[in-house]
């Protein structure tokens, strides 16, 4: 069921140009992916934001499920960038969450390649990019971002070695819409600046823990050990295998070998 008043509290005096002018909140839905697709086919003006509080069928990256309980947030986004941006959609997303976070926190928050957002080594975010992309013309790019932000991670012991939330971190809650509106006003501004022509490579990059060390990288049915030696400004990870020899990954799931 949608909500108009939650929606407006996150609308309201938000001071964007486009992102989150358009809101639409619900309590419970399956995924704001889904809803987020079926606007963005529709015509949804640019900026356009499916919020939810509880999913019951979230999606995560490589065709996972995302457990998305009472007390995160799910949220997806709608854009229409030119091709030339869409490598650059997961650093822009990751770094928004990072900075929006952090402001709201006060807690440090690192990245793992590509864009797993961690506190202390456990996953306090995931961002998932699709787009629908016809000839060289993105149709639509939704950005996906679902943090853990109120609730105890005890409760989940599916994901509690490795995740962990905003609450149990601060041993207090967070207030959710804070963190959504200054998410959403980081999104339009790394946005707006990779538009004018800044990068954001290099501070997506400095952010990375994965870097420098050594990784099993599982990218399709193929896992690869070596040590992450760099990223490239399209994203991909460069590994060095023990042989000297070298493999460019554009998309896998970094497991940081101790
Ligand atoms: C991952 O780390 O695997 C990505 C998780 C992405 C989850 C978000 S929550 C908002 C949006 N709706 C979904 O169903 N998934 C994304």
């Amino acid at each position: 069921m949608r909500d108009s008043s939650l929606a407006e509290s996150i609308t309201s005096d938000l001071g964007t140009r486009f992102v989150g002018q358009r809101v639409i909140y619900f309590r419970r839905l399956k995924s704001t992916m889904e809803v987020a697709r079926r606007e963005a086919q529709q015509g949804a003006a640019e900026g356009t934001v499916i919020v939810a509080e509880e999913q019951t069928a979230g999606r995560g990256r490589i065709r996972r499920p995302w457990l998305s309980p009472r007390g995160s947030i799910a949220v997806s986004i709608i854009l229409y960038p030119d091709t030339d941006y869409l490598p650059s959609l997961i650093m822009l997303s990751s770094l928004a969450a990072v900075r929006s976070i952090e402001a709201v926190t006060g807690l440090k928050l690192e990245l793992k390649w590509p864009n797993d957002v961690l506190i202390n080594g456990r996953k306090v975010c995931g961002i998932l990019v699709q787009s629908d992309v016809r000839g060289n013309r993105v149709d639509y790019a939704i950005i996906g971002i679902g943090i853990n932000v109120n609730f105890k991670l005890s409760n989940l012991p599916e994901i509690s070695p490795t995740a962990t939330s905003l609450s149990d971190e601060l041993g207090r809650e967070v207030p959710p819409l804070d963190i959504i509106r200054h998410l959403l006003v980081e999104v339009e501004r790394v946005y707006l600046n990779l538009q004018a022509g800044d990068s954001i490579y290099e501070e997506w990059r400095d952010k990375l823990v994965t870097l420098g060390r050594p990784v099993h990288v599982t990218s399709g049915e193929t896992v690869y050990e070596g040590i992450a030696e760099s990223v490239a400004r399209d994203g991909s990870l460069l590994l060095r295998h023990s042989d000297g020899t070298s493999t460019k990954i554009v998309a896998g799931d970094v497991t940081l070998a101790h």
